[in-house]
């Protein structure tokens, strides 16, 4: 007799997440850890009552429409949703569950660092190590631009892009920033609000993203924009790819408009616009925001905490349905 719920999960977790999984769940877990195809993932959830996929398994209408009736819930790892229709799980009665707040700090870290490398030119100065031609320091090698004091342009002030700001109080930034809604003072904490993104871009010497990728924000940088920012100006982006026309960033960070960029996320990932493999100001990092042992674990635990909640005949605390 089956007693515990099945939860199929589309790739590896951490060791700590499995464990509790194998305690609470008859899990299916990717043994080998390949990506699996959508015809892989629909076959694995007739057998299944909940789904623990990732920001790389796409469930658009046609995918949930196939999924079997069983199925109670998605429990997605990530905080980003943009791959799932949220509205044909909704029809189905299907919880979609995210890993809101316990990435945030992991993710503000990131954004830091790249901000950091891009500023610094840490790509252009580990390449000079590592590959032996540091042969001649000299006082004007690798002169990078100055972060303290500077304006932070930061578009998408929620829990992110509020960690993003605190942080920035340590370098004596000018915090400014663009939401859906003006934050609350304490909440703002001396950041300029513009109601305008486009205002934004003319004041921000460093723009950092931290809005979801929605219909309304696809593409949002494009080159009319880029014009809008200061010469020189530095581009962070550790929240989706699709924010950016890559055309126009790469071009503009040629020519210099941009003088550089960190980049953790890329239209088409784990695709990428080749353009930005050649260019010496750019520092590039494979998606990994919330990379951390802790922040890992403590998402695949929340998801179970809502799969527990699910299974138990109660509302799961993070359901977006
Ligand atoms: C998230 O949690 O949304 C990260 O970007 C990983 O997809």
């Amino acid at each position: 007799m089956k007693t515990r719920p099945t939860v199929l999960v589309t790739r590896k977790l951490p060791d700590a997440v499995e464990t509790r999984l194998e305690k609470d769940y008859l899990p299916c877990l990717n043994q080998d850890d390949h990506p699996y195809s959508i015809e892989e993932l629909l076959l694995g959830s007739h057998q299944a009552d909940a789904l623990i996929i990732t920001g790389q398994d796409s469930l658009d209408a046609e995918a949930i429409a196939q999924l079997p009736e069983q199925i109670k819930a998605i429990a997605t790892f990530s905080v980003g949703y943009d791959h799932i229709d949220l509205e044909a799980a909704k029809k189905r009665d299907i919880y979609v569950i995210n890993t809101p707040d316990v990435l945030t700090n992991a993710t503000a870290d990131v954004t830091w660092l790249l901000l950091l490398a891009a500023a610094r030119r840490a790509y252009e100065g580990e390449q000079l190590v590592r590959q032996g031609k540091w042969s001649d320091p000299h006082p004007t090698q690798l002169l990078g631009t100055e972060v303290t004091g500077k304006r932070l342009g930061i578009l998408g002030m929620g829990r992110i892009g509020r960690a993003v700001a605190r942080r920035a109080k340590a370098f004596k930034m000018e915090v400014h920033y663009s939401n859906r809604h003006r934050l609350s003072p304490e909440q703002e904490s001396g950041a300029i609000f513009h109601d305008d993104p486009e205002d934004l871009l003319r004041v921000s010497d460093f723009f950092s993203f931290h809005c979801p990728a929605t219909p309304e924000t696809e593409h949002f940088l494009n080159a009319r924009r880029i014009e809008l920012l200061p010469d020189g100006a530095i581009i962070v982006n550790a929240a989706r790819g699709s924010l950016v026309v890559d055309e126009d960033l790469t071009a503009a960070l040629r020519s210099r408009k941009i003088q550089a960029a960190g980049l953790d996320v890329f239209e088409g990932e784990p695709e990428i616009n080749s353009a930005y493999q050649t260019l010496p100001n750019v520092f590039l990092l494979p998606h990994i925001g919330s990379a951390t042992i802790e922040t890992r674990t403590q998402m695949g635990f929340l998801l179970l905490d809502n799969l527990d909640a699910v299974f138990a005949g109660k509302q799961p605390p993070n359901s977006l349905t």
